[in-house]
């Protein structure tokens, strides 16, 4: 900017509502308005009217498609740029004075140098736009497990989108007050109109991209990409990176988890916290229709991407979904995978990489069994079921507010969150990890899901279906280094009086043809039935190695034709693949073993004693 206090003037110049008393953070957003060199500031409110104002304004401009009224009231498609697709995990960093702070677990630079070329590239990024100011509270505004943040963007589709996403808008200024905590976000698209220069569809930056944390300052700084986590910063780069540390530094956990409630016939209610990979179910089970058969046991709905979780003064751990909408693959979200997920798209949904039918709806992949006959694809052009490409991009999604849930859990809102009486945890493996397997304890059970692995989806950008350790579904995901993190879970299960059990699932074993051998979706209710009664002490078990197993019996299987051999193939323990498993562990523990804690080793030696006595 010309005069230095130009950012002063169009501060001055932004119509700052009377209710923003922050000082604080109205001399960053100066700050940041200088550095940027918007255009204008605009001090986002959340109203209805507003998110309508701003769909008008893209739609106009060209950057988003309303859809037919009657066949989908209220809602959009926005198609990004082909280059921006997925969050980037090569161009993810977690900035620490100490590298090994941030572990090898994460893309390091240091602090100053990041500093260094961020400036550069913020220098100016915003000329000829918006900087909008978005206040959002990841949880319950006002609860004592809830945070908040201020996110500042030049893009209006993350302001719709942090709408849906978060509780955005006037409201967080009550609970910031005139000198609350929030953790300041950045984002800009990286993409300045320079005088006459006119915007396009997607506006992002094809050379520089970045997405960085600084977890010593709880800073979080995005440039160049306008797509999911790596643009609304609430989610991945504030729910999980920087929460991950706040978390390890105030005693609680941020995790890569869905919530759900389950209620048993008697009318016992039990909450269950599950983590799985990007891509690997979340939405689909959070959301799960009881099978033939089960229909008297019931799923209600907290949270499907998220839980923050804090022990309470009885002794239990209670968590809380920090997001208010949900941001989910639309590629397999069809009548029988997810019936309720696709009834909360009937209206109020921002699509995005979606296909566009000749009527102005929405269709993408397992949507539907035969597809239309013509459609626009995700890319604009035209596609016919014969053409060779897909309709949607695979990491296609919608973006919808969870009030919309038909299963929704009449708790979700509780500031006070929901007690915790298991947690699962599950990657897509071919082989190896059985159906479902209870840890004998604590310790055991955080030894399985740091190492679990899972086939990488195309929910990031890079190579999709290799096998890597994802050590609790957070390989993308924690903010600090991993056998810190570890630790940190060790601790947290001896700090509460009654932690719930752990346990892990696999969904995703195949036969030699490559076909899943377990149906998935609604018939997990089986194995979550089997959990929820361990937890309770109502059902029996078989000891392996690995931990407790269902015996068939153990099981209800009323509704569906499985055989006891069908059974025992998909909780088979194969010793000799158990032993390549076990060995692998080794890697990733040599990776971590200047932090690692020694529980760990010390579990694998008796793994290793078991395994091998087996074998004999
Ligand atoms: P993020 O939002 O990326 O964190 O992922 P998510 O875990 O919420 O992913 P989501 O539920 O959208 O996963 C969708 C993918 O998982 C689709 O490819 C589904 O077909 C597949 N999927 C979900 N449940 C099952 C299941 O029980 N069995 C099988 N085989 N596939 C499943
Ligand atoms: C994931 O990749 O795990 C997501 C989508 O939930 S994104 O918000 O883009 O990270
Ligand atoms: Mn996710």
């Amino acid at each position: 900017m010309s005069r230095p206090d130009a950012a002063a003037e169009l501060i001055s110049r932004s119509g700052k509502p009377a209710y923003v008393k922050h000082a604080r953070l109205v001399e960053w957003v100066r700050e940041m308005a200088a550095l940027c060199e918007p255009d204008r500031i605009y001090w986002c409110d959340g109203s209805k009217e507003e998110y309508d104002r701003l769909c008008q304004e893209m739609i106009d401009a060209g950057s988003m498609i309303r859809l037919d009224e009657q066949k989908r009231p209220n809602s959009f498609l926005v198609r990004s740029d082909p280059a921006d697709v997925a969050r980037m995990e090569d161009r993810t960093f977690v900035c620490t004075e100490d590298q090994d702070d941030a572990g090898p677990n994460n893309n390091w630079v240091a602090p100053a140098e990041m500093r260094a070329t961020l400036g550069g590239l913020f220098k100016g990024c915003m000329r000829g736009r918006t900087m909008y100011v978005i206040p959002f509270s990841m949880g319950p505004l006002g609860s004592h497990i809830a945070h908040i943040g201020v996110e500042l963007s030049d893009s209006p589709y993350v302001v719709v989108s942090m709408r849906i996403m978060t509780r955005m808008g006037e409201k967080v200024y009550d609970v910031l007050g005139s000198d609350g905590e929030f953790v300041p976000c950045i984002h800009s698209v990286g993409m300045p109109l320079e005088a006459g220069q006119s915007d396009i569809a997607w506006p992002s930056n094809r050379e520089h991209k970045y997405i960085v944390h600084y977890p010593e300052t709880k800073e979080i700084w995005s440039f160049g990409s306008g797509y999911g986590g790596n643009a609304l910063l609430g989610k991945k780069c504030f729910a999980l990176r920087i929460a991950s540390i706040m978390a390890k530094e105030q005693g609680w956990l941020a995790e890569h988890m869905l919530i759900l409630g389950i209620t048993a016939p008697t009318g016992e209610k039990k909450y269950v916290a599950a983590a799985f990979p990007s891509a690997c179910g979340k939405t689909n089970l959070a959301m799960l229709i009881p099978p033939k058969g089960m229909d008297d046991w019931k799923v209600t709905t907290v949270g499907e991407d998220i839980a923050w979780i804090k022990p309470g003064k009885d002794g239990q751990l209670y968590a809380i979904n920090p997001e208010a909408g949900y941001f989910g693959v639309a590629p397999g979200t069809g009548p029988e995978t997810n019936a309720t997920a696709l009834g909360m798209l009937d209206a109020d949904t921002i699509f995005t990489n979606v296909a566009l039918t000749a009527d102005g709806d929405v269709w993408w992949e397992g949507m539907t069994k035969t597809p239309p006959k013509e459609l626009i694809d995700w890319q604009g052009k035209p596609w016919t079921p014969d053409c060779g490409r897909l309709a949607a991009h695979p990491n296609s999604r919608f973006t919808v507010s969870a009030e919309r849930c038909a299963t929704l859990d009449p708790e979700w809102d509780n500031p006070n969150g929901v007690p915790i009486s298991a947690f699962v945890f599950g990657g897509r493996r071919n082989d190896t990890v059985p159906l479902v397997a209870e840890g004998f304890n604590w310790n055991y059970g955080v030894y399985m899901a740091a190492t679990m692995g899972s086939e990488t989806t195309a929910a990031a950008t890079g190579a999709v279906g290799v096998v890597r350790r994802d050590p609790f579904a957070m390989l993308p995901f924690c903010g600090y280094h991993f056998g810190d993190y570890f630790n940190h879970w060790l601790r947290i299960g001896h700090t509460v009086s009654q932690p719930p059990r752990i346990y892990c699932v696999n969904w995703f074993q195949r036969d030699e043809q490559g076909r899943f051998i377990w149906p998935g979706f609604g018939e997990n209710m089986r194995v979550l039935k089997w959990i929820v009664q361990r937890t309770m002490g109502a059902v029996g078990a078989q000891e392996t190695a690995l931990g407790w197993i269902p015996r068939f019996e153990d099981m209800d299987f009323r509704g569906m034709d499985i055989s006891r051999e069908q059974f025992e193939r998909l909780t088979r323990i194969d010793a000799e693949l158990w032993r390549k498993e076990i060995e692998s562990h080794g890697e990733l523990f040599e990776q971590l073993k200047s932090r690692l804690p020694r529980e760990m080793v010390l579990k694998r030696e008796l793994m290793k004693l078991d395994l091998w006595r087996d074998a004999a």
